[in-house]
């Protein structure tokens, strides 16, 4: 017991440990260096990790650096130490090839220090895109008390008075330049205008997206995800957390206890409603997994019928100003408990459950962003798993099926829900880059978009590109988006209904690589399938040449694009490193 009578914890392993007085001195002496005092390390006070992803290489959550001091002042008011450590970098839009691959990369890194260290809980950092995933990823790991503190968006981006949000404002441009009617400098500056403060993305992107995720599986404090990056709430939210961390590491709440089936299945239900990213159902089933909860791909479908109540970009028309004003998170899921579509009898970092965090909380709600469950914006707008002959299950997000893109493609009077057409099939971006326009393909409104050999192996990462816009031409005359579908996976700012993370991949043998341009591809929304519609013994033959001549993958880069590649699973697995799913908890009771 320590002098406080509280129960030991594990740093004292570290600091104060009778059986081996020189190992103690040595992991003493190095940490006084700075300024801490022996009789504060050997008090047995927690020790509070603040795992710091902020950066100058991580714009998106630089300004933790300045919070922590704050996170550090709600630590120490509850009695605790705070240790701040950095983790691996991630910048969604500046890494190449992707961030994605840098999402286990930051989750290994993670896992290294809580158990290596003499940590007793955590502050997790997130913000941009991965860092949510991993953060949590390593959490479920290691499993000591852990604590999520959202960075949260940038303030509202406009431009010429309308708003720019933050990636969507890209998909708008293109068109617009494709179409010549803005230059290459109006191209820069209406992209840039999308990001006027420190923060993350502003749209309902992934970053904005996953805080909610975390957020609904009770990992953060209420109301966390949605509070601006600049706003005072953000840097009072950065205290309280540090203060809560402190009182978790006594209560032994781990994420364990919080991260079950049930936080998994409410961070479903409130995916649909908020329009949450097409990188969600991954991420998720990662967490899941590494946290040893059952969650498979096709468990998203239970969220499909709950309706879209948040009109925020990229399925509806607000920023993240808008949607914290109007209530945030905490709004959205009050009206699903009002409904029986959230599990309100789910543990968070509270220490309470989220139905008593609700009803404690004082919600103002503004109609205009977060609608009511039974005047939503959209009714059924969670995921569509959607499965057929060219692979075993990919994701389709409802949420951005535009008026336009519905009539044309899934309201046929004769066979409606069904949609028949030609397969245009790019090798990857660059070759999608180069013959988009390219009039010899005759791509008419009756195409699919293929893209291939963009899975977690085939272009490691699984970068975001199955958003792609139809050719210039036909964006000229009014045809915004075709159906898109691929192996690798799209931006959460992407308005684009595509089919996408199809699984498996045809780099590692999937049927994704026996299509061939010219095919005819049957979408069936009923069946939920996608199938190309050829003769059984087509397929069988094709899928021999493919034995003999399997797709040909880029040469790795870089050595962590090599390992990631060798140890890699698909993405309707959460694309995990497979022989770190296998070490769960690696912490055990203190
Ligand atoms: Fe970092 Fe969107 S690019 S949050
Ligand atoms: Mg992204």
């Amino acid at each position: 017991m320590t002098e406080q009578g509280k129960r030991r914890l594990r740093s004292q392993d570290w600091w104060d440990n009778p059986l081996e007085p020189d190992m103690t001195a040595l992991y003493l002496e190095r940490y006084l260096n700075f300024g801490l005092t022996r009789a504060e390390l050997q008090s047995g006070r927690p020790i509070i990790g603040i795992a710091q992803t902020g950066s100058d290489l991580a714009p998106c959550n630089r300004h933790f650096l300045d919070l922590a001091s704050r996170i550090r002042d709600g630590i120490r008011d509850a009695g605790g130490i705070p240790i701040e450590f950095p983790v691996h970098p991630i910048q969604e839009t500046g890494k190449r090839p992707t961030a994605n691959l840098d999402r286990n990369l930051q989750y290994l890194s993670l896992v290294e220090i809580l158990y290596g260290y003499p940590i007793d809980g955590v502050v997790l950092t997130t913000g941009c895109d991965k860092t949510t995933p991993a953060l949590l990823m390593g959490a479920a790991t290691v499993d000591i008390p852990a604590i999520v503190l959202s960075g949260g968006p940038m303030l509202n981006g406009y431009h010429k008075g309308e708003y720019a949000g933050s990636g969507t404002v890209v998909w708008h441009a293109r068109q617009l330049m494709a179409k010549g009617e803005i230059d290459y400098d109006e191209f820069m500056d209406m992209v840039c205008d999308s990001a006027p403060s420190v923060g993350h993305c502003n749209t309902m992107g992934t970053a904005s997206s996953m805080n909610a995720m975390a957020e609904a599986l009770g990992m953060s404090l209420p109301g966390c995800a949605a509070i601006p990056a600049p706003y005072r709430e953000r840097g009072q939210m950065a205290y309280a957390t540090g203060k809560r961390i402190v009182e978790m590491v006594w209560e032994d709440l781990r994420p364990s206890k919080i991260m079950t089936r049930k936080a998994f299945e409410n961070a479903i239900f409130a995916a649909a409603a908020i329009g949450a990213s097409t990188n969600c159902p991954p991420h998720l089933v990662a967490i899941a997994r590494h946290m040893g909860v059952e969650l498979d791909v096709k468990d998203w479908e239970m969220g499909y019928d709950i309706p879209l109540l948040v009109d925020m970009q990229p399925a509806g028309k607000y920023l993240g100003e808008d949607y914290y004003r109007a209530g945030g998170l905490p709004a959205v899921v009050r009206e699903l408990m009002e409904k029986g579509r959230f599990h309100e009898d789910a543990l968070t970092v509270t220490g309470k459950t989220y139905g008593e965090n609700i009803r404690a909380m004082r919600i103002e709600v503004d109609r205009r962003v977060i609608r009511p469950y039974d005047d939503p914006l959209k009714p059924e707008a969670g995921f569509l798993i959607i499965s057929g002959n060219i692979f075993d299950s990919a994701v389709m997000k409802t949420s951005v099926i535009t008026d336009q893109f519905r009539q044309r493609y899934l309201e046929h009077p004769d066979h409606p829900g069904i949609f028949e057409g030609r397969a245009i099939v790019f090798e990857g971006p660059e070759d999608y880059h180069e013959r988009i326009d390219d009039p010899s393909l005759e791509i008419d409104e009756n195409c699919f978009l293929f893209i291939r050999n963009c899975g977690p192996v085939g272009y490691p990462g699984a970068p975001e590109v199955v958003n792609m816009r139809p050719p210039a031409a036909l964006i000229k005359k009014g045809i915004k988006a075709l159906p898109c579908i691929g192996d690798g996976r799209q931006s959460g700012t992407s308005e684009s209904p595509s089919i996408l993370n199809a699984s498996p991949e045809s780099a590692v043998g999937g049927n994704l690589a026996i299509l061939k341009t010219n095919d005819r591809v049957r979408f069936d929304l009923h069946k939920r399938r996608l199938d190309v519609l050829i003769p059984e013994d087509e397929l069988r033959a094709r899928q021999e040449e493919l034995k003999r001549n399997p797709p040909k993958i880029p040469p790795s880069q870089t050595p962590w694009q090599e390992i990631y590649r060798s140890l890699v699973g698909q993405l309707a697995t959460g694309a995990c490193l497979e022989p770190a799913v296998m070490h769960l908890r690696i912490v055990e009771k203190h």
